[in-house]
Order: structure tokens, then C-alpha cells, then sequence
């Protein structure tokens, strides 16, 4: 009796822990993409890790006001020199990643 109100108390106490770290950003989407982690594997090459590298004529994402919906569209299907996402990244990858790229405006 004593060990499972203990096995409950902790496994309380790592269910918190985990809410916690997930939550600070979607929370009840702990399953969702992380838009930090593509955004570092496709993106920084021509945006640079905080958005303003600007290689092969790519827009700076610190100063971009190109809103989510519009992002989403320039993501999945590419302009110019941008390359067209939409076959290598799932849906939900590129609204996290378009989402992502929102944080590095500077205001
Ligand atoms: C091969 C280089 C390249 C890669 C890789 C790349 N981009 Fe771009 N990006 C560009 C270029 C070039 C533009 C400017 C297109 C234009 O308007 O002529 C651009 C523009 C954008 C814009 C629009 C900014 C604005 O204000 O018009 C967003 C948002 C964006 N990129 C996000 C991303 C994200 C997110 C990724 C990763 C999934 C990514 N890009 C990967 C080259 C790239």
C-alpha cells in the first residue's frame, strides 16, 4: 500500500515535470513538429540560424512581416530561389517551421 501511493506521488511528480518542459510553447500539442529543429536542418543554409543571412538573395525573417498564412503558402511552394517545401516536409512540418520563423522578427 505504502509503495504504490509512492509510485503514484512520483510518477505524479515526472507527469508534471514532462507537462511542463512541453507546454510552454503548444500546449495539448505535445505530439506537434518541433518548428525550431526543421527550421535548423532546412532553413538556416540560406536564413542563417537567427533569420537574417540572407544567402541566394533570401529575405531577412527578422524583418519580414509576411504573415503565418502567407509564409505557409512561400514554404510549401518555393519562390524564386526559395525551394518549394511541400514534398520535402509534411504539413504540420511546414506550419511549425512557418510558425517557428514568426519568433525571429525583431520588432
Ligand atoms: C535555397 C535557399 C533557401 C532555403 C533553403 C530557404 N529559403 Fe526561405 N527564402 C529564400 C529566398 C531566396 C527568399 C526570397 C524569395 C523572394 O521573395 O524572391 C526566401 C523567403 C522566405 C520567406 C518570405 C519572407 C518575406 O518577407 O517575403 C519566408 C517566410 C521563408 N523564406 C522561410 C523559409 C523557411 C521556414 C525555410 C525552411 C523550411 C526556408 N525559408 C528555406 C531562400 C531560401
Amino acid at each position: 500500500m505504502r509503495e504504490r501511493l509512492l509510485f503514484c506521488f512520483t510518477a505524479g511528480l515526472l507527469w508534471a515535470a514532462a507537462g511542463c518542459t512541453a507546454g510552454d510553447r503548444s500546449p495539448g500539442l505535445a505530439a506537434a513538429p518541433d518548428g525550431a529543429a526543421v527550421f535548423r536542418q532546412y532553413c538556416v543554409t540560406c536564413h542563417g540560424a537567427d533569420g537574417s543571412l540572407g544567402l541566394s538573395g533570401a529575405k531577412d525573417l527578422a524583418q519580414s512581416t509576411l504573415p503565418l498564412d502567407g509564409r505557409i503558402a512561400q514554404i510549401s511552394k518555393g519562390k524564386n530561389l526559395m525551394t518549394p517545401f511541400e514534398g520535402i516536409l509534411t504539413p504540420a512540418e511546414i506550419k511549425a517551421v512557418a510558425q517557428y520563423s514568426l519568433t525571429l522578427k525583431k520588432q
